[in-house]
């Protein structure tokens, strides 16, 4: 069983561009161990998915990249990782708010809003999964969002009082820890479960958006591989990869 907590190796920054930057050129240059942090108090060009910019103000929020070697997993339950990830950020967050939902892939809602965003970039090695640089901007402090991101919140707007970093942080790694260690010890199917059962729009028709056009679905689930499954008001089976289908 790998151990990532504690002692976790935290590199801290001041200011960088991205904390997920700053992971891989670490990979490349000096072999980071299983577990690293890196962490900024102020990211400048945080990347988001689809090329977004992750908007975080310096100082307020949780901006890190966590390292990770999961040479035991096979490249095609990569997807493991990112239920990883995402399960951690909602048991944290579930110490302090409920609603909260993540919207697939990897994207952490409360309610309506988004509070956490997470971009994973794996380095492949013949068939193993060599490294996951695990980026995670998570909005703690923050009260004012100036990017035209759609529906940010933080903790400190939802239960309004201002959060220790600090202990947000250990909590953080502890929680994502204990998911790891289930996907490690080879309970994958209990994390399947509890990614479906916290799955934004779970129950229900909703509209969504392909390259064919706008229809109606509900989720039917998703695949071992972590493609989205949906099936429409008529009854139709769609599987799309992540990028090929819009939430509306
Ligand atoms: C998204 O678009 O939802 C993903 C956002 C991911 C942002 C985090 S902040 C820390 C890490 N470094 C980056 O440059 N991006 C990720």
């Amino acid at each position: 069983m790998s151990k990532l907590f504690p002692p976790h190796n935290i590199i801290r920054k001041n200011e960088l561009d991205s904390t997920n930057n700053h992971a891989l050129k670490l990979i490349q240059e000096a072999s980071p161990s299983h577990g690293t942090v890196v962490l900024t108090v102020n990211q400048t060009k945080g990347r988001g998915q689809r090329k977004n910019y992750w908007e975080s103000e310096g100082g307020k929020n949780l901006t890190i990249s966590l390292i990770l070697r999961p040479e035991f997993l096979p490249i095609h339950l990569q997807f493991g990782i990112s239920k990883v990830i995402s399960l951690g950020v909602a048991d944290f967050l579930g110490r302090y708010t409920d609603n909260i939902s993540i919207k697939w892939p990897n994207d952490i809602y409360v309610g309506e809003k988004k509070i956490a965003g997470i971009l994973i970039e794996h380095s492949i090695m013949g068939s193993i999964l060599s490294t996951s640089v695990c980026g995670i901007g998570l909005n703690i402090n923050q009260r004012e969002f100036l990017s035209d991101a759609p529906n940010p919140v933080s903790l400190a707007l939802l239960c309004d009082k201002e959060f220790d970093l600090e202990e947000c942080l250990t909590q953080l790694l502890e929680a994502i820890e204990t998911r790891y260690q289930q996907l490690e010890e080879g309970q994958p199917e209990l994390l399947d479960q509890e990614y479906l059962k916290i799955l934004y729009r779970k129950e229900g028709y909703y509209p969504y958006e392909d390259a064919n056009g706008r229809f109606e679905a509900r989720i039917a689930g998703i695949s071992p591989i972590g493609q989205f499954v949906l099936e429409t008001r008529e009854g139709d089976e769609r599987t799309y990869n992540f990028k090929e289908v819009k939430f509306l």
